[in-house]
């Protein structure tokens, strides 16, 4: 069972968009059983996938021992593709109810996902260093680091690659690939940004690249990926190979 952590610290980098595609491509086209989970408050993933995020029981009832795995994973408009929805709750799960007082509490989503039977589980994260995110790190062997073509964001690689090495020292973690989103293949910048990632994370930025695609955004609008709203897309192409991409390297 693969486990992967979507991560970078900054907004905007498309790890809500990855989680989906990804997820979705793997159920669909590679016939795996995949399960998201939408590990950030803002609910993105869940939305997206045309989920109310008020509406179901999200990964905090969990941790917090209210509920069990299997009452909170929901099947998705895709075959084999299901979804732990996230909401409000999550984001101070950490300091409610009986994970305030535990030191371990950063080891909990492991144990919680450990008897799941999926062929691969992907954990969208929220663009911050905060619990969730760490959690998600220390429950995955993989993180697929997100990034776009612009200062901040490759700025923001080198405290990722920080804070990745730390958790790996203590935690089966390694970095899958950096996925760049936003793409523009006549960017003259390009090289620049890509020898700055070569740079932090040696060898694995990932050759396929998402380019800029306004089907991506409107997709969430009818809560589905692209394979099924623009099937001939930009967008449903690139994520098909960057999912081929990344079997080949797990
Ligand atoms: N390749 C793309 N082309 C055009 N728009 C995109 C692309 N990828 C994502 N988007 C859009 O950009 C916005 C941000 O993407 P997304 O939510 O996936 O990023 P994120 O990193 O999860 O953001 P956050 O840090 O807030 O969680 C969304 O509106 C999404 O629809
Ligand atoms: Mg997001």
């Amino acid at each position: 069972m693969n486990r992967i952590a979507i991560s970078s610290f900054k907004g905007g980098t498309a790890k809500t968009s990855t989680s989906l595609h990804i997820g979705a491509a793997l159920a669909k086209f590679h016939n795996q059983k995949v399960l998201l989970i939408d590990f950030d408050a803002q609910a993105n993933l869940t939305t997206g996938l045309g989920f109310d995020p008020d509406a179901q029981d999200s990964m905090a009832a969990v941790l917090q021992g209210t509920k069990g795995i299997h009452d909170v994973i929901v099947p998705t408009c895709i075959p084999n593709l299901s979804l732990i929805p996230a909401d409000t709750w999550l984001e101070r799960v950490e300091v409610t109810g009986t994970l305030a007082g535990d030191r371990y509490s950063h080891e909990k989503l492991k144990e919680i996902l450990n008897p799941l039977d999926f062929d691969t589980i992907l954990i969208d994260t929220p663009p911050s260093l905060c619990w969730l995110t760490e959690s998600a790190l220390i429950a995955s062997q993989y993180s697929l680091v997100c990034a776009t073509p612009e200062f901040y964001s490759v700025k923001g690689l080198q405290r990722l690659s920080l804070f990745l090495e730390n958790i790996s020292q203590r935690h089966t973690l390694q970095v899958l690939g950096v996925a760049l989103s936003f793409w523009n293949p006549r960017g003259k910048s390009n090289m620049t940004f890509l020898d700055v990632i070569e740079t932090t994370f040696p060898k694995k930025i990932l050759a396929n690249k998402i380019r800029r695609d306004v089907s991506i955004a409107e997709s969430s609008v009818f809560g589905k990926p692209v394979f099924e709203t623009a099937p001939k897309s930009r967008a449903a192409q690139d994520y098909i190979e960057l999912t081929k991409e990344l079997l080949q390297r797990m």
